[in-house]
């Protein structure tokens, strides 16, 4: 099993998803922002007031060396702006977990931790600026995708089952 990389916009579902996938497969996750925290043993937005937006970026391209280097068979849900390590093609098959802006910040409002969700997300505070953010970033998740999954719609188990489907298949193509 190569690892998989799931990447895409904050608040569009990595999580929720990995976990599913684990829920009906031989995979184990682990998270990009979770293993800089408890390196770290700081919160992200923590990282981002005391330290800066380029201290966190240097600290995702050294777990992403070792990702590389170290990570088999995982599957490895990562931070919004993870997918710019030049690494990334190394580490695993990546998936991208794609939505509108609109829907995911609809997403995000509905959930029952909506508070929570957007105050531990320092780069969401701004709706506009993270609107551009993403307007930014699409092309470049595109482009870096084995495989996308559109999840509007869908529940994190409808998108786990795609997810594993096209990651078999892709399997035996490549
Ligand atoms: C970021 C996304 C966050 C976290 C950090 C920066 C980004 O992860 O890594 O706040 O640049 O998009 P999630 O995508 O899990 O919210």
């Amino acid at each position: 099993m190569k690892n998989i990389v799931l990447i895409g916009f904050m608040g569009v579902g990595k999580g929720s998803v990995a976990r599913e996938v684990v829920k009906h497969s031989h995979y184990i996750t682990v998270d990009t922002d979770d293993l800089i925290e408890s390196m770290e043993n700081k919160k992200i937005k923590t990282i981002f007031e005391e330290d800066g937006e380029k201290y966190f970026r240097n600290l995702e391209k050294n777990i992403a060396k070792w990702l590389e280097s170290s990570v088999k068979n995982t599957l490895i849900s990562t931070g919004g702006g993870f997918y710019k390590q030049e690494n990334l093609k190394k580490i695993g098959t990546i998936v991208l977990l794609d939505s509108p802006f609109d829907e995911i910040i609809k997403r995000i409002k509905e959930h029952p931790n909506a508070a929570k969700k957007l105050k531990k997300r320092p780069l969401l505070k701004d709706l506009e600026k993270a609107n551009k953010l993403y307007d930014e970033r699409r092309s470049g998740y595109l482009k870096l995708a084995d495989i996308v999954i559109d999840v509007t719609n869908k529940n994190p188990e409808m998108c786990s089952k795609e997810l594993l489907k096209k990651v078999k298949k892709y399997g035996h193509k490549h």
